[in-house]
């Protein structure tokens, strides 16, 4: 599937849910989520329905996302389901790993590939600050679990925050040291209604490479990942580099993101939506729909200077 410039569209990020059992300062509100009927979701089938028109269209890369995706009902029959459809080479999930204990190894069965798990900080006390409660021990024993199950290769994403965690970047990177661990730095992106907070806090990764000077640049291996590679001498895993906002990668673009209400979103920066939800409950034919949409998909960053993405993070999963 290609779009009007010429870019193979091959992966696909579905967020199963908006809800998630944790509050991330950067990604949700404390409180007031706007609730939304179970109608207004896409039931599993209907998740399953599009998914394979997707597939059949010709992405093989597909990653389940939130909001929470382990907070979602019935994910482990759908990853059983999606997994089975001819294409898919790639499965993957973003979680933040709280559940990730108690289901990794039904995930790993089900036929999930591997994990990205989302953790800020290595401290106890400011992770249950940044998430507003969360218990920084499950996520490391969800790590764990992922590991034995084999769940991998394992990225951890860690949100750069001013004045919380750069002090933690060398000890975060040493976690590439003697694991096969991949982890990855992401600018912090004014996104939904803690895009002020973000604004404040925001601090550029440059600081990476100055701290820890160690660091060299690995071959790219992937045109299309938003990652930029570096490596500690002898370090088994990778340290990544993801500038969400300059985002040189647009040019290498490959995807594009369902959400939990059945809006195709066509580029992270975008407010444009594709209702295909409708679409495919009034019976329109919605490989077409998604053909033509590909194909409307932006060049890059669709926002004027001090517009930011409407949407909270939790409703388009990343
Ligand atoms: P891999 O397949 O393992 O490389 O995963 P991924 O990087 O595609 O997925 P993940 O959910 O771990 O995404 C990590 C972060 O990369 C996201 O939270 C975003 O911050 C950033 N990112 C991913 N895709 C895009 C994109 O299309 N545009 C921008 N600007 N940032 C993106
Ligand atoms: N800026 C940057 N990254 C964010 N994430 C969530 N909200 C933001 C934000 N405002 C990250 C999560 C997760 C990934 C899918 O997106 O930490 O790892
Ligand atoms: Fe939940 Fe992830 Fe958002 Fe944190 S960043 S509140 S874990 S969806």
């Amino acid at each position: 599937m290609k779009d009007s410039f010429g870019r193979e569209i091959n992966y696909l990020r579905i967020s199963l849910t908006d809800r998630c059992n944790l509050r991330c300062r950067y990604c949700m509100p404390e409180r007031g989520i706007s609730k939304f009927s179970h109608e207004e979701m896409l039931t599993l089938e209907e998740i399953y329905e599009i998914t394979k028109a997707f597939v059949d269209l010709g992405i093989n890369k597909i990653r389940f996302t939130g909001g929470e995706p382990l907070t979602r009902k019935g994910i482990v029959d759908l990853i059983s389901k999606v997994s089975k459809l001819e294409g898919v080479k790639d499965l993957a999930m973003t979680t933040n790993g709280i559940l990730l204990k108690e289901y990794a190894k039904e995930l790993k069965k089900a036929g999930l590939n591997r994990v990205n798990i989302s953790l800020d900080t290595l401290d106890e006390d400011k992770y249950n600050l940044i998430t507003r409660g969360g218990k920084l021990k499950c996520v490391l024993e969800g790590i764990e679990e992922a590991k034995s199950v084999g769940l991998t290769p394992i990225k951890i994403n860690t949100v750069l925050i001013g004045g919380f965690n750069d002090d933690e970047i060398e000890s975060l990177v040493k976690l590439t040291e003697k694991d096969e661990i991949d982890l990855r730095f992401i600018e912090l992106m004014p996104i939904g209604e803690a895009a002020n907070w973000a604004k404040e806090k925001f601090i550029s990764n440059d600081i990476i490479l100055e701290k820890v000077r160690e660091l060299t640049p690995t071959p790219r291996e992937d045109i299309s990942s938003p990652a930029v590679y570096y490596r500690l001498p002898n370090g088994k895993g990778k340290v990544g580099i993801i500038n969400p906002i300059s985002c040189k990668f647009c040019a290498n673009c490959n995807r594009v993101r369902l959400t939990s209400r059945g809006q195709l979103k066509l580029c992270l920066h975008s407010n444009n939506e594709i209702d295909i939800k409708e679409a495919l409950r009034s019976g329109q034919d919605i490989k077409k729909l998604i053909l033509n949409s590909i194909y409307k998909k932006e060049e890059s960053h669709h926002l004027e200077d001090g517009e930011y993405i409407k949407r909270n993070m939790n409703q388009i999963g990343g």
